[in-house]
């Protein structure tokens, strides 16, 4: 069972610059929430409550402000800052003392997952003994992520390509990811590419040339968006108002995911309420607490 979890939540968001000048991007609202709640609540989900938040170098305290230390969330949430943003598979190294002799899971903070039975998909993820998993969708805009070809009948990857001139796949490979320990070598031995970044493709390269890579899809019932630009932001935030408001349901609610999970129990809910303040997130956490 993989029971440590790391969320890559730095980069410099220049994409999005002047709102990422003076905050970190992961901290930019979603609707009705920090963007950084959505990916932890996919940790969460899949059972993870041992969790280290990777930030920017010198915005540590606005994410402390927000989430201590995951104790009022009945989980261990530890940070740790990246100098430069020198590419994906860094977190590996970065995170060795926390990862230990362990299995890890990543996500990166600005991936957003929504579906029917992605919980359940999420804890099977868990169950990785050995090698490498990703988590694949199709997108119209192959062009814009990594990519990997898979055999027609089964989920067995036949190439990987990071951001491809050419058509190879539209099979995005998402911004989750489960690891085998053998994780943090392998991403040691890496070098940075033609863009002098450390690439999260030739990780997995290296677990495919070993037969140890598998898929899963999320499949058509399942949304995944990456929030890149200004504009994902906005599109995933109606995304996120129109299925609350229909449902009367939020996503990504830490707390109810939490209790859920049986890691809190109300009355931590109360303590949270008040840490919120007087707001419509504390209200959805009253409504919880009377059910
Ligand atoms: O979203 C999925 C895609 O994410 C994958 O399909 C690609 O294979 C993968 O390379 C990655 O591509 P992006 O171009 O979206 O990566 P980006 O540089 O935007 O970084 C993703 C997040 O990770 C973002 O929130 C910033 C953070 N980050 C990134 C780097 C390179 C860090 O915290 N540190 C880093 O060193």
């Amino acid at each position: 069972m993989i029971k440590k979890g790391i969320i890559l939540a730095g980069g410099k968001g220049t994409r999005m610059s002047p709102l990422t000048k003076a905050v970190n991007k992961q901290l930019l609202p979603i609707y009705d929430k920090p963007l950084i709640f959505y990916p932890l609540s996919i940790l969460m989900l899949a059972k993870i409550k041992d969790i280290l938040i990777i930030v920017n170098k010198g915005q540590l305290h606005q994410y402390k402000k927000l989430i201590p230390d995951g104790k009022n969330l009945g989980m261990k949430i530890n940070f740790i800052e990246q100098k430069n943003p020198v590419g994906l598979p860094d977190a590996f190294i970065l995170g060795e003392k926390f990862i230990g002799k362990n299995n890890v899971a990543m996500i990166l903070g600005d991936n957003f997952f929504y579906g029917q039975n992605l919980s359940e998909k999420l804890y099977r993820c868990t169950n990785l003994k050995k090698g490498a998993k990703i988590i694949l969708h199709k997108v119209t805009k192959p062009e814009l992520f990594g990519v990997a070809k898979t055999k027609v009948n089964n989920n067995k990857i036949l190439k990987i390509v990071e951001k491809p001139k050419k058509f190879v796949s539209d099979k995005a490979i998402t911004g989750l990811y489960f690891f085998d320990n053998k994780v943090i070598k392998f991403s040691k031995k890496l070098k940075p590419s033609k863009r002098g970044e450390l690439e999260i493709t030739e990780l997995l390269k290296k677990y495919q040339k070993i037969n140890q890579l598998t898929s899963e899809f999320i499949g058509r019932g399942g949304a995944w968006l990456d929030t890149g630009s200004i504009e994902d932001y906005y599109k995933t935030s109606a995304f996120v108002q129109a299925v609350e408001n229909r449902q009367g349901l939020k996503i990504a609610c830490l707390e109810e995911i939490s209790l859920l999970n049986k890691w809190i129990n109300k009355k931590e809910i109360l303590k949270q309420i008040k840490f919120y303040g007087n707001c419509e997130y504390s209200d959805y956490l009253k409504k919880i607490i009377k059910k």
